[in-house]
């Protein structure tokens, strides 16, 4: 790109303040925020934003205020398809990990405790033959869902806003249902929605009571799905059984408490974290920037 741009990087990876992002929308044509730079409708409407392109390194794009880009005539794209297989693996490990108490165990290894294998030891839920339920079966929902299936004899059930066809489906089994016979059905809940203002707080304290005491939820979408404070009395009250975080709601801060819960594992929203996925997201945003450049039609337009 350096033959075609001038370039500015955050070499270190800082979290950018608003003074530095406003910088960065005055300065230049095309700027690649992450899910961390958080793109305001104050920000995006001064008068002195010049940018043209939001050329997001990632899927996911709630950090944006889409309506303010629309307005001022910032186009945004985005990089699907390229991490859907990595981020359900992280779904699956999350998966196993809450119900085998795959955290805890670790933890107890490693400080020395552990006394030895006796028969009732860490007891905890077989996976296999279960029943999973994926909330929004988008493309990470279906690879997630065809883990499962596939890998583990999971039965799926899905609710999503459609329906969907055989051929979406890739031939995998899955009932479609409401969330409420979802959330009262499954072993396993599994968000895959994007943060939108309705599914903001999808699941709380009430969506939460519906679930079976014996499930665990699984979170690899947006931390905002959840409302942190009501996961964190179901699972300290035993409404289910465990969690498997990798996005919170203030990243990289957690709620008060969370850390401290034994039948939750949380992972540092590394859903895309392989070197293949993040050289292949780099490659999406970079032919996103070279058709902005060429003036032609741009490959992953979201708005
Ligand atoms: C995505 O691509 O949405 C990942 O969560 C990283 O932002």
């Amino acid at each position: 790109m350096a033959d075609v741009f001038e370039l500015r990087i955050n070499d270190d990876n800082h979290v950018m303040s608003s003074a530095e992002l406003a910088q960065a929308l005055a300065w230049a044509d095309v700027v690649c925020p992450t899910v961390t730079d958080s793109l305001t409708g104050a920000l995006l409407s001064a008068p002195t934003v010049n940018a043209k392109l939001l050329a997001n390194f990632g899927v996911g794009f709630n950090h944006i205020d889409m309506a303010a880009a629309s307005r001022a005539g910032i186009a945004v794209t985005n990089t699907p398809g390229v991490l859907t297989d990595a981020t359900a693996e992280i779904a699956l490990t999350l998966m196993l990990s809450s119900a085998r108490r795959a955290g805890e165990g670790e933890r107890l290894v490693r400080s020395g405790q552990w006394d030895g294998w006796h028969p009732t030891h860490m007891l905890s839920t077989q996976v296999t033959g279960k029943t999973l339920g994926i909330v929004g079966m988008g493309r990470i929902g279906l690879a997630f869902a065809k883990q499962a299936h596939h890998g583990l004899g999971m039965n799926i059930m899905y609710s999503s806003r459609v329906t969907r066809s055989e051929q979406a489906l890739e031939g995998l089994p899955a009932k479609h249902c409401a969330l409420d016979e979802l959330l009262a059905t499954s072993d396993f809940v599994s968000l895959h929605c994007p943060a939108t203002p309705q599914t903001r707080h999808l699941i709380n304290s009430q969506t939460l009571s519906k679930m079976k005491p014996t499930a665990h939820l699984i979170n690899t979408a947006r931390g905002d799905v959840i409302n942190e404070e009501d996961l964190i009395a179901a699972l300290r009250q035993g409404v289910i059984a465990g969690a498997g975080l990798d996005v919170y709601a203030a990243e990289p801060k957690l709620s008060e408490g969370l850390a401290d819960l034994p039948n939750v594992v949380l992972l540092p929203h590394m859903g895309s974290g392989t070197t293949q996925t993040r050289v292949a997201m780099g490659e999406c945003a970079l032919a996103n920037i070279r058709a902005f450049a060429e003036d032609r039609p741009l490959p992953n337009q979201v708005s």
